[in-house]
């Protein structure tokens, strides 16, 4: 497949909207728009900044950041919940935007309706209705999203979209809120939604996951096969409880499967390390050792059989190479997994020349080292050389 055929995925980054809600990573307004700048450099389609209504500081920010990223092509948000007032702030907060949207979000699902809106569902239509067209008066582009869509009875749910792109919707999130759904029944519910809500092939589609089961980015990638096009993703995963469909993942998994999955995104991967690192710091974040792209061991390699493999041809234990992505290589740790090649290898790198003897007795002592502590640094390596070879 060419480039040309793939279908291009649209990148809505929430982590200064819903990755914020993670307990614990409030940002200041002032990190916020130096964040939104890094995530315009990182080629995200939409952001969403924040939610107007909250705080006068997130308001602030919503509106400092869609006046400064005029000329990136990123279209802002204005998150709020169908009510006058959150539209109301949400639109004054994004009219000096270049791109603008409006993002109407009511609960669906019966558990939610009874005990947290407590409304009825013949109220919860009536009330999308209206505020979607409120928000219209002032706004062309809007994202309705029904919450906690994929625990919502099918009937009501596509009672609820068809109601709302009567009134004018032009994107339709379907949101996994509580990480609930399965990859097949996830994608499944796109294809119906499509199917089988009058207008429904009029508007676009949106996938918004999070990660209770660790499947935010599994169900991500389900819904894009169903015909989503946009795909709503946080940096390092961050937002409520597990946190969401994590950017980094989800944009990797579409670059090294592209041929299989026949889409795209227009990320420059080369900064995705670089945003990942400032959002961990900006958030006093920090991220799992094992985290996939960008955890420390992402790109390590510790055991004797990998790394032997690595030395001799990377493809051999990586599927994916970190400098695309801005992360430095550094693949090699040595531990008491590691083998004479490694040793070797690394002994090399260092300048060093050794006999195979006196290689052969830095081996053992290595390896008695490696067995008392994790790792052994290139600093006590090249201890245990000096005292290898004033012994031989
Ligand atoms: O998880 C969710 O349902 C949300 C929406 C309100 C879009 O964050
Ligand atoms: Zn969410």
């Amino acid at each position: 497949m060419t480039i040309s055929d793939r279908k291009k995925i649209k990148i809505f980054d929430t982590t200064l909207r819903d990755g914020e809600q993670s307990p614990g990573a409030t940002l200041q307004p002032e990190q916020k728009i130096v964040l939104a700048r890094q995530l315009a450099k990182l080629g995200v389609d939409v952001l969403e900044p924040g939610f107007p209504i909250s705080s006068p500081g997130d308001f602030a920010a919503v509106q400092q950041i869609s006046r400064d990223l005029h000329g990136t092509g990123v279209e802002i948000v204005g998150f709020a919940r169908a009510m006058k007032a959150d539209i109301d702030a949400a639109v004054q907060a994004t009219r000096d935007a270049e791109l603008r949207r409006l993002h109407i979000f009511i609960s669906s699902s019966q558990i939610l309706l009874e005990h947290q809106l407590r409304k009825s569902r013949e109220q919860v239509i009536q009330i999308a209705r209206e505020m979607v067209a409120y928000g219209k008066r002032f706004v062309d582009r809007i994202e309705f999203s029904p919450m906690d869509a994929s625990r919502t009875g099918e009937e009501f749910l596509f009672e609820l979209v068809e109601a709302v792109i009567a009134e004018g919707a032009t994107v339709i999130n379907i949101p996994d809120t509580l990480g609930y759904a399965l990859p097949e029944e996830y994608g499944r519910l796109f294809k119906r939604v499509r199917e089988q809500v009058r207008g429904g092939d009029t508007v676009e589609y949106s996938t918004h996951c999070h990660n209770d089961l660790g499947m935010a980015v599994a169900n991500s990638l389900a819904a894009v096969q169903a015909g989503a096009t946009q795909v709503e993703v946080t940096i390092n995963g961050v937002g409520e409880r597990a946190g969401n469909c994590s950017l980094e993942e989800l944009v990797m998994a579409i670059e090294t499967r592209k041929q299989s999955l026949g889409v795209e995104t227009s990320v420059n991967i080369g900064h995705i390390y670089e945003t990942s690192r400032m959002m961990s710091r900006h958030m006093h974040f920090p991220i799992a050792y094992n985290k996939p792209i960008v955890g420390r061991n992402a790109f390590q390699h510790e055991s004797g059989i990998h790394q032997d493999g690595m030395l001799k041809n990377r493809s051999t234990f990586e599927i994916m190479d970190p400098e695309q992505m801005g992360i430095p290589r550094n693949m090699i740790i040595l531990g008491k997994h590691s083998g004479r090649h490694a040793i070797k290898h690394r002994v090399g790198e260092l300048g060093i020349e050794l006999t195979e003897q006196q290689l052969e007795e830095l081996f053992v002592r290595f390896k008695e080292t490696a067995d008392e502590q994790k790792r052994v640094t290139d600093e006590q390596l090249i201890r245990l050389v000096g005292s290898t070879v004033n012994r031989s």
